[in-house]
Parts: structure tokens; sequence; C-alpha cells
């Protein structure tokens, strides 16, 4: 239990720092990226303006022949090239070394439309490399300026950086999780000890009842024998053999609790184990208990175990059957599994019990369970003795009509 619940918190915290962080690291990624992008458009903002400055102040009309330079940057700088248009006619222009590069720069910035703000656009060269590109342009008096920026190296980069961050993204994950076990361990830690020590007092009282008990038992037994007849005698009786059954079964849960039994497994035939079982069962009800399965079953298991698991689900089978009715137990393969099935046709049990009847003093319809002496511990050992084994049970049952106990045990 306390195992499910470190898992839950661990879980629980681990998820609150992964979103922590996970907003820190998406939060950073994004504010670089705007960064750096305002850093591009407001130098390319400026330089439009000191070119535009230029432009008029040369007095474009006067350039009778086109002026094209061809500059010597290649795709990995980062480089601007300025093209002045008049009446959409290139006056100036100024050109990437590649010829292809150059041919449809051209045509991005005869299509520019001034005013536009920053545009993003790449293109290929022959040898198929991308080059990418951020454009603006402005109105002069008579035409146009156009800057373009290739800012190929820097996408470059930046598509790296983001295996820099994916990397921190997972490594802080990784803090995430270990974080989580850390604040799972530190919360539940007190817990820890408060359990272990009510584990202990259970163990350590059950254990000094028992013999009390044993010595009232024997006490009333004497007092039994000289006079048989009391029914106040009968009646402590009673009540003694209910309290050692309770006494019994908590000390059982104590020593699984604090994993004081050891798993003896053996391989035996629960077939014959079933069959022992049920010609030792002595019941004041008439019913007819039945094994239903025929043939041989082997499985690696506590022999002593499965046979108080058996108890355990006969006790209930009966305790919980009307008179005259059938109890029938199974036992098969299922693959590399062994299923062992109770089944009875007896009282069942509500939808919203079964939820419950695995848990330590729970028993179903109170008023009904008063009239059946338990204690509401049986299926609790029953489900320790299953989970050491790493088995399941399941639970059928219909109201009126019967349930079946259904237990998985594997064979190692
Ligand atoms: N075969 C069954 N048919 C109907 N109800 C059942 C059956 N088995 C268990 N129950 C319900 O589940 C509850 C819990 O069962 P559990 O065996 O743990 O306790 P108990 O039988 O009341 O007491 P004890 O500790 O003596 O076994 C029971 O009180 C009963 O309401
Ligand atoms: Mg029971």
């Amino acid at each position: 239990m306390i195992d499910k619940v470190r898992r839950r918190l661990s879980y629980k915290y681990t998820a609150i720092i992964a979103v922590m962080l996970l907003f820190f690291v998406i939060g950073g990624f994004t504010m670089c990226k705007y960064m750096v992008h305002k850093v591009i458009a407001d130098t390319m903002r400026d330089a439009l303006t000191a070119e535009i400055r230029e432009a008029e102040g040369f007095g474009m009309g006067k350039i009778s022949r086109p002026r094209e330079t061809v500059m010597v940057s290649d795709i990995s700088s980062i480089y601007s090239y300025a093209y002045w248009f008049e009446d959409n006619r290139p006056v100036f222009a100024e050109h990437p070394k590649n010829e292809k590069i150059a041919e449809l720069c051209l045509e991005k910035a005869v299509q520019a439309v001034p005013g536009n703000g920053l545009e993003f656009f790449s293109l290929r060269d022959e040898e198929n490399n991308l080059w990418q590109f951020y454009m603006i342009s402005g109105r002069t008096a008579k035409g146009k300026v156009v800057i373009l920026v290739n800012v190929t190296p820097l996408k470059l980069l930046s598509g790296r950086y983001i295996y820099i961050w994916l990397g921190a993204l997972l490594l802080m994950l990784a803090v995430a999780r270990g974080c989580g076990n850390f604040l799972a361990d530190r919360t539940i830690s007190p817990l820890v000890v408060l359990l272990e020590r009510q584990k202990r007092f259970v163990a350590d009282a059950s254990h000094e009842l028992r013999t009390p008990l044993a010595v009232l038992l024997s006490s009333i037994e004497l007092m039994e024998m000289t006079d048989p007849k009391q029914p106040l005698v009968a009646g402590m009786k009673e009540e003694v053999l209910g309290m050692s059954a309770l006494i019994g079964n908590l000390l059982e849960l104590a020593r699984a609790d604090n994993k004081q039994q050891i798993l003896h497994r053996e391989l035996f035939d629960v077939n014959g184990l079933i069959e022992g079982t049920l010609a030792h069962m002595n019941s004041h009800k008439d019913i007819r208990l039945i094994n239903g399965c025929g043939k041989e079953v082997l499985v690696k298991a506590d022999k002593e175990m499965i046979r108080r698991l058996l108890l355990i689900f006969l006790d209930n089978a009966i305790k919980y059957s009307p008179e005259h009715s059938e109890v029938i137990v199974r036992a098969f393969r299922e693959d590399k599994n062994c299923r062992i099935e109770v089944e009875d046709h007896g009282i069942g049990i509500d939808e919203e019990d079964i939820s419950h009847i695995f848990e330590r003093f729970y028993r179903a319809d109170k008023n009904r369970s008063r009239q059946t002496a338990g204690t509401g511990l049986g299926l609790s050992i029953a489900q320790e003795i299953v989970e050491r084994h790493g088995g399941r049970i399941e639970v059928r049952s219909t109201p009126g009509k019967g349930s079946v106990f259904s237990v998985l045990l594997p064979d190692e």
C-alpha cells in the first residue's frame, strides 16, 4: 500500500516539476527565437532607412545605365544585398556570388511590395543547397529600395540549437524524475515510520494476547466438562473462539506486513491439495463440496499458503450459502499459469461491495454480517497470499445467485 502511495506521489511531483521545467525550456526557446528575429528585423529596418536616404541623395533619376555589383559573399556568410528600382526597373543591384541565386534574388526583389514588412523566403542553387533570406523594401520618390539578408548560417545554427534544447529537455525530465522520487520519499517517510510502529504494535499485541486466550479457552473447556449444560459457558466459549480467530488473523497479517513470512515454493498437485482440504472441511451446514477438476494440476507454490487460501474461500462459500447448496472447486492450467476457482450458489456480493471486500475488517451488509461470525480479515489474508506469489484474484458475483473467487497463480 505504502509503495503504491509513494509511486503515485512520485508521479505527481514529477509531473508538476516536469511541467514547470517544460514551461521554462519552451519559454526560453521561444524567447530566444523572438529576440533573434527582433534583432534582425530592427537591423534591417535601420539599414533600409539608410539605403533609402542614400538612394534619394544619389538621385536615382540620374542613373542612365543600371549598375550591378557581384559580391564575394557565398552561402556561409551573413550578408546583405541592396536593390534600387526606378519604376520597377533595376538601376542598382548587389548580387550574391552564385549566379542562379543572384537571378532568383533579383526576381524576388522585383516582386517585393514596399510596406509589407519583413518577409522570409528560401531558394535552392544548382547544387541543391538551401539559401534562406529575409527581405524588406521601402518606397522612394520614384521607385523602391529592397534589402535582402542571407540568414542561412543563422538558421542552420538555430536548427542545431533545437537539438541542444531537446537535450536540455530530456535532462530536465530526468532531473524532474529524480526530484519527484526524492520529494515523494521525504513526504512519505514519517508515514512509513508511523506505519511500522503500528504494525509492530499489532504484531506484539496479538502475540501477547494469544497465551491468555489459550488459558481462558482451556479453563472454559474444563468448566464445560464439569457442567456441560451451562449456556453461559457455551456463550463464553464461542466469544473466546471468535477472539482467538481474530487474534490469529491479525498476527498472520502483521507477519505478512513485516515480511516475516518466507515463501517455501515446492512443486505439488493442486488437485490433490483440493481433495485433501475438502475431505477435512467440517461444517454444520448441509452443503455439497465438489472437486471439479479431474486431473493432476502441478504448480510451484507454497503449499501451506495455498491450503490456507482454499480454506478462506471455502469458509466464505459455506458461510454465505444456504443449506443444501453446492460449492465447486476447480483448478486448471491457463497458459503457463494455474487457475483456482471456488464457486458457490450463495447470497452473492453487491457490486459496490466487491471493490472493498479485500480491505481489512470490511464486511458487506452489516446487518447480515452480524448474524454470521467473522472478522472481515479472511480475504485480506487471501490477497496477501496471492500477491506474495505474484498472482491476482478476480471476483465474479451476482447478488442472490452466487459468487466465483478466481485466483491466477504464475508458476514462478
Ligand atoms: N462467497 C461469498 N459470498 C458472499 N459474500 C462473500 C463471500 N466471500 C466474502 N464475502 C463478503 O466479503 C466480506 C469479507 O470477507 P472476509 O472473508 O474477508 O471476511 P469474513 O468472512 O466476514 O470474516 P473472516 O475474517 O472470518 O473470514 C464478507 O463479510 C462477506 O460480506
Ligand atoms: Mg471469511
